[in-house]
């Protein structure tokens, strides 16, 4: 299968705004290497800060990146004519996390979601327009769609405005989603039915989803048949299918935070050990440490590690980016058991 979307060696390097820094860049995003085909779910997966947020603005078109290539089917994204321009940003929708901040505030749930459709011509008439508006809402689960048409944003709660911003996304009949942190500030309660219709979404519509999260848990639920990338200090440092990840984790990092995912049975929370890990402390992202990022906290850097940035290379299922991924002891995961 043709991958619609191709980032090469990727970089994005915003000025350091900071007067005691001066001349120094914030290096957000470095050498990212990531492939998106038709249909399929990639979750992305890292700390607060790792750089995941200004991925999904690099892949919607929103950052223009500072170093690297970007292919859309096959085309160079920054040499695109006007009308495949306009394909591929009608083709990639971003939904982002603060569902309030995106819809107008002083615009009803129908004025919000006409505009695109107008612009577009995904309908064309008063009559038409109202009802593609209405089977949007329906697919989204808001129902009866007619009770929501004359809403105003603050008249809904954070699941139904995310519902609404999957429904402006899909009102484009886009191929990619990419949904940045699209649950965590939605009510626990609520969060699973809209990890529930972005699954739905996918499979009935064959939607990818770009799925960007801090939390492994709703990661591994929603691209349980997909990928996964994590990502450390601004680089994705094991890319591979959900499952394999999951249960035999490669990298000292995502063993490390997956050893400290809390279990809830106690008998399997026993057996658990966290990986050691040298420090805390999450270096930043100005002066990220020399060589591979993660060796002042890993348990098993050698000189090597501080010397030359690994980079992701085939390792038994998947990408691992470490220079010692076949050496390193299997830190069995009794959380991927259960
Ligand atoms: N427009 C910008 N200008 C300068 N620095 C930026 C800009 N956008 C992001 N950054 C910096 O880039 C780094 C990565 O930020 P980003 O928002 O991508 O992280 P994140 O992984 O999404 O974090 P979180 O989980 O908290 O949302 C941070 O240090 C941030 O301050
Ligand atoms: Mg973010």
């Amino acid at each position: 299968m043709n991958p619609l979307l191709q980032l090469d060696n990727i970089s994005m390097h915003f000025p350091n705004k900071d007067k005691e820094a001066k001349n120094t860049t914030i290096k957000a995003l470095s050498n990212i290497d990531l492939t998106v085909y038709p249909g399929e779910v990639i979750a992305v997966v890292g700390e607060s800060g790792c750089g995941k947020t200004t991925l999904g603005k690099v892949i919607s078109g929103l950052h223009q990146p500072t170093g690297g290539n970007y292919y859309y089917k096959g085309k160079d994204v920054n040499q695109l004519n006007k009308k495949r321009m306009r394909q591929f940003r009608t083709n990639i929708q971003l939904v982002q996390q603060d569902s309030y901040a995106a819809l107008n505030p002083a615009k009803t749930i129908q004025q919000s979601l006409a505009a695109p459709i107008m612009r577009h011509k995904k309908a064309k008439g008063k009559k038409a327009i109202r009802l593609k508006i209405i089977e949007l809402l329906e697919t989204v689960g808001l129902k009866p769609a007619e009770q929501f048409l004359a809403k105003f944003p603050h008249q809904l709660s954070g699941g139904q405005r995310q519902r609404v911003l999957m429904a402006r996304a899909i009102s484009l009949d886009p191929e990619i989603i990419v949904a940045d942190e699209p649950v965590s500030m939605v009510d626990v309660s609520l969060r699973l039915s809209i990890l529930n219709l972005m699954s739905t979404l996918n499979k009935k519509l064959n939607i990818a989803f770009v799925y960007i999260t801090h939390d492994l848990a709703t990661a591994r639920f929603i691209a349980q048949n997909g990928r996964l990338a994590a990502m450390y200090l601004g680089r994705i440092v094991e890319l591979s299918s959900v499952g394999d990840i999951m249960s035999n984790p490669q990298h000292p990092y995502l063993q490390a935070l997956l050893s400290a995912v809390p279990i809830p049975d106690p008998n399997v929370a026993k057996a658990k050990r966290e990986l050691p890990l040298k420090s805390l402390e999450v270096p930043n992202l100005v002066y990220p440490p020399s060589g591979c990022a993660f060796h002042p906290r890993c348990p098993y850097a050698t000189n090597s590690c501080s010397e030359e940035c690994p980079t992701l290379r085939k390792v038994s299922h998947g990408l691992v980016a470490c220079h010692h991924a076949e050496r390193i002891p299997k830190w069995h995961l009794t959380a991927s058991s259960n």
